[in-house]
């Protein structure tokens, strides 16, 4: 059959709340056009993020019941690690209560001033963390990943030419850690080739430097190679994200994507005495080694995950459903980061808005009006998220203008997307309407969480 569908039944479900054009003003208003203050009861259709958002399986719930609370040495804990351990072939599974306390734990060990860290692309926390332990972070994307409109297989990879440019530059010695991070969420959701990380891994064993992956969308990163990378085609989608983690020294995980858990995360790693330090530090922070920062139920959870995800029909739904919302929204005109990525699709801002300065973030006029229209929460990538200031005050851009829409997993139906299309092309049809804004308070660091905005 030709129709590709959702591959479960649905058991339980959620009501989701219907607002009046002058409610969702008000919410707006209240939120300062921020959607991160704004409380999810007000929201319809939420894409905010796929992070922790998922709808969990009878087998993840079953599992939250048969979860070992022991203190030390629970069962859930062993059933955790052999699950991450078949998967990644790691020595040290540490848990971890989501992915930036294994990105914390990891900086604080290897980070500092004077070090560099290179990245395909730093996700936000990844940055943040590797930028308060005093490093450098620094994004390698290739150029095919830097074009928003080119139609390429593996727009997530590494630029290795650079990477190797800059290891020369700053001597292998300063770099403790180079990390990359598939998919390339901050790069669109891009996947990246199994000869891409082969060819990373290699140049950072010829310099002696450890390569983590930032493994949260493995799953996802494995099943377009099986897709689009040649000689993978007839391979079991575990088979590739094992050989995918092969190349690797270690990684950090966020088990809120595609371990399809609400939350929880792992730092893993094959070096004995990192890992010992990691866990000293993780009993500061997190807890005990054998639950870090989770309850025995989120880790059987977490291993029931591991497991569906890897289920090809759950991917092929998965992906297909992503890229019908990214076919649909292009054959009306709507500019999105191409081709669609694995868990959202990426709206071109700058061109969706071009009369809006990048100093007024079109980005966030768009989140801003994808509500407004039908309630859709939406997140701007773009100079909120990632600009910086100049010592003048004057902005210093993002690379790109993007609006995520992000796509939970197992949440949402085809018709919700069809939804989901009519408004994104209600707010294209009205876009000159649309104005600016400016941002009157933020934080230091993260600044997109709490920061409030008005109109221009
Ligand atoms: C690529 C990437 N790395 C790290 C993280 C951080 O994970 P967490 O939100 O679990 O701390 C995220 C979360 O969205 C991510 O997308």
């Amino acid at each position: 059959m030709k129709t590709i569908i959702e591959p479960f039944k649905i058991k339980s479900v959620e009501p989701i709340k219907f607002t009046t054009d002058a409610e969702r003003e008000e919410t707006l208003k209240r939120g300062f056009y921020n959607l991160f203050l704004v409380p999810a009861e007000e929201v319809l259709i939420d894409l905010l993020t796929d992070s922790g958002t998922a709808a969990m399986s009878a087998e993840q719930w079953a599992g939250m019941m048969r979860g070992d609370e022991s203190y030390a040495g629970a069962r859930s804990f062993f059933r955790f690690e052999r699950k991450v351990r078949e998967l990644t072939g790691f020595r040290h599974i540490i848990p971890t209560h989501q992915g930036r306390a294994a990105e914390k734990i990891l900086f604080t060990l290897v980070g500092g001033a004077g070090r560099c860290v290179p990245n395909n692309t730093h996700f936000d926390t990844t940055r943040a963390n590797v930028e308060y332990s005093g490093a450098e972070a620094v994004d390698l994307p290739s150029s095919e990943g830097n074009d928003p409109d080119l139609i390429a297989d593996f727009k997530g990879n590494m630029d290795t030419e650079a990477l190797q440019r800059l290891i020369r530059k700053v001597g292998p010695e300063n770099i403790p850690v180079c990390m990359m991070t598939i998919t390339n969420n901050s790069g669109g959701g891009q996947p990246v080739s199994m000869a891409n990380i082969r060819e990373t891994s290699s140049i950072c064993r010829r310099f002696g430097i450890p390569l983590f992956l930032d493994a949260c969308r493995f799953a996802e990163n494995a099943y377009f190679i099986k897709k689009r990378e040649e000689g993978y085609g007839s391979i079991p989608v575990k088979m590739i994200a094992q050989e995918m983690f092969s190349y690797a020294d270690g990684a950090t995980m966020s088990a809120k994507k595609d371990a399809i858990v609400n939350m929880g995360g792992f730092l893993a790693m094959n070096n004995d005495d990192l890992a010992a330090r990691a866990r000293n530090l993780l009993i500061i922070t997190e807890g005990f080694p054998t639950y870090g920062g989770l309850a025995g139920r989120d880790l059987e959870a977490i291993a029931q995950g591991l497991d569906e995800v890897l289920d090809e029909h759950y991917l092929q739904y998965r992906l297909r459903s992503v890229e019908y919302l990214g076919e649909r929204l292009t054959a009306a005109g709507v500019p999105i980061l191409q081709p669609p990525g694995g868990h959202a699709i990426y709206l071109n801002a700058r061109k969706f808005l071009p009369h809006v300065p990048v100093e007024q973030y079109p980005g966030q006029s768009l989140v801003v009006d994808l509500f407004r229209v039908g309630g859709i929460r939406s997140v701007e990538i773009g100079s909120v998220m990632f600009g910086k200031y100049r010592p003048d005050g004057t902005l210093i851009p993002a690379r790109m203008e993007l609006v995520r829409l992000a796509i939970p997993r197992r949440v949402y139906t085809q018709s919700h997307i069809d939804y989901v299309i009519e408004v994104v092309i209600e707010c294209f049809k009205r876009r000159k309407e649309l104005r600016g804004y400016r941002i009157v308070e933020e934080a230091p660091v993260l600044r997109h969480f709490t920061a409030k905005f008005e109109p221009v």
